[in-house]
């Protein structure tokens, strides 16, 4: 197992407002590992900014320990954590650009900062504008640009400094659905083209979707549950979880609707998930023609998880109740994963 690139171990952070203290962070436990596209995703005040926060040091925690590959960012000097920090990009809702100075000066701060001369600085700047699609925008200002293209000069300064690790916080919250996107994609292609961690903070579910590999679910300063998205998507264990996933896959009944189903005799109404191949196999064909029971397909659900096919069924099976078994067995042999409704 590789060392976390990011660990939170116990953090809590404290707030004091007008002499009462606010809990704003629990104890929260979590690795990231390096390479990993991570979504931490949670509604205005649970607490996701301050987190994101603490990883590049602009809090520190009340209790506990964040680490930077195995560093704690709290027992080590000024120029050591300097040295962290230029490890670390970071990328905001409202994008933080200096609308006085040009595209081209925005990108180059981090490394007038750095002391770097102008050479370098004219080739990496060029090469992270081009990168980013705006080679053609050098001597443009914020304001003659588009929120998605003042995203990407956003994104571009960040990488100025060849960080490790990328903190997005709402990075396309301001934009549009189809902006959001191609965002998106350049985000996915950062990591994948050059190994950079990406931490991603959002309350919108489909970002998670599209791009991230590992998500962490917060609400009231509480980590509620983590793990990989597929996996959360599809079988969701906590009741928050469940309410962002509904968000983008629909897999529910209207409550009256199950309701009458449960009445019904002789009947069982079953959710069922499809993973991967699972989708893509004829099982209910299958069901239909092998087994005798009546099969009433209530709601069915396709989407698209991290390339995997995530398919959702509700199912009413009627008949003797030694029959619904016997198809549910055949159904749990077949790869679906069923639940009651
Ligand atoms: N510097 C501060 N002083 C006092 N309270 C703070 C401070 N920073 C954050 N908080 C409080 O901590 C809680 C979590 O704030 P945080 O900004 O981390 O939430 P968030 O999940 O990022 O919300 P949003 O989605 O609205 O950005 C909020 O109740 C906020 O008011
Ligand atoms: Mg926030």
């Amino acid at each position: 197992m590789n060392n976390p690139i990011i660990s939170f171990q116990n953090v809590s952070k404290t707030f004091s407002r007008k002499g009462e203290n606010f809990l704003a962070l629990d104890n929260i436990n979590l690795d990231i590992n390096k390479g990993d596209i991570f979504g931490i995703i949670g509604a205005s005040g649970a607490g996701k900014s301050t987190l994101l926060r603490l990883i590049n040091h602009l809090e520190s925690p009340s209790h506990g320990t964040v680490l930077i590959n195995g560093v704690s960012l709290q027992g080590i000097n000024k120029k050591q954590l300097n040295d962290v920090k230029k490890d670390i990009g970071m990328i905001f809702q409202h994008f933080n650009l200096l609308n006085s100075r040009t595209v081209f000066h925005n990108v180059a701060i981090p490394l007038i900062l750095q002391g770097r001369d102008k050479a370098f600085i004219h080739e990496r700047v060029m090469e992270l504008l081009e990168f980013v699609n705006l080679g053609d925008k050098a001597q443009s200002y914020p304001d003659e640009l588009s929120g998605g293209q003042k995203q990407r000069v956003g994104i571009a300064r960040a990488l100025a400094g060849n960080p490790s690790i990328l903190l997005c916080d709402e990075a396309t919250s301001a934009l549009d659905p189809h902006t959001t996107v191609q965002i998106l994609l350049l985000l996915q292609e950062i990591n994948q083209r050059y190994g950079i961690t990406i931490v991603l903070i959002t309350h919108e579910m489909s970002v998670v979707q599209k791009i991230c590999h590992n998500v962490a679910v917060m609400a009231d300063g509480h980590m509620v549950e983590q793990g990989n998205v597929l996996a959360l998507f599809g079988q969701p264990q906590n009741t928050v979880t469940a309410s962002f996933v509904q968000s983008v896959i629909h897999d529910r009944l209207p409550e009256q609707t199950v309701a009458r189903i449960k009445q019904q005799k002789d009947s069982r109404a079953l959710r069922l998930e499809f993973v991967g191949q699972t989708a893509q196999q004829p099982i209910v064909n299958q069901l239909i023609r092998e087994y005798p029971v009546q099969v009433n397909i209530l709601f069915a659900n396709m989407s698209e998880v991290q390339n995997t096919i995530l398919g959702f069924m509700i199912v009413q099976l009627r008949g003797e109740t030694a029959h619904i078994d016997s198809a549910i067995h055949y159904l749990h042999t077949a790869g679906v994963k069923i639940s009651d409704v």
